[in-house]
């Protein structure tokens, strides 16, 4: 039975909404936010300040925060793409969080993120590195807003979990 596709993206000041719901458009499936139990203030994005919430948590590999569970069950879905910002290079530790917790047996994981200028790779890596013997990481790719639909096309129709 095929088994559709889903976006899911986490966002705090709105980019990686927008280009979740821009990749949603362009795939023709639905998208949900992943949201923090607690949600992110200013201050907590402040990444000037060691003792931000976001600096704190970045320096503990093992911080997990807590999540709103999803309204869709991902039973239902076959190809799934996270979205997030990058967070110090690499993914945000909610993201880590989801994908530890959910059940994503069987299937093909997306990464997308977006930035303020450093590329998905290093995230792209560790997140292969962790999760890909149990999960199928696909290929992702940084969608910023200066993205081009014929871009994020080659890049879906790319996609292959051939490795
Ligand atoms: C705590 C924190 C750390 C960040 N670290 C990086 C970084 O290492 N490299 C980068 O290019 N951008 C970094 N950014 C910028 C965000 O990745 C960028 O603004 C992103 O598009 C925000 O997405 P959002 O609006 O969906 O939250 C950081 C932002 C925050 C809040």
């Amino acid at each position: 039975m095929k088994k559709d596709t889903l976006v899911v993206y986490f966002s705090c000041g709105g980019t990686t909404e927008w280009a979740g719901k821009t990749l949603a458009g362009i795939l023709g499936c639905g998208s949900y936010p992943l949201e923090a139990q607690e949600s992110y203030t200013k201050e907590d994005l402040d990444w000037r300040n060691p003792d931000s919430r976001s600096s704190l948590e970045m320096k503990d590999e093992g911080a997990r925060p807590a999540y709103k569970k999803l309204p869709v069950d991902l039973e239902d879905y076959g190809r799934i793409f996270i979205g997030f910002p990058i967070w110090w290079g690499i993914e945000p530790r909610i993201i880590d969080h989801f994908l530890e917790e959910e059940d994503f047996k069987g299937k093909e994981v997306v990464p997308f993120a977006t930035s303020g200028g450093s590329p998905i790779d290093k995230a792209q890596d560790r997140l292969e590195e962790k999760y890909g013997p149990r999960l199928k990481i696909l290929r992702g790719q940084r969608l910023n807003r200066s993205l081009e639909k014929e871009d994020v096309e080659a890049w879906i129709q790319g996609l292959t979990s051939e490795k």
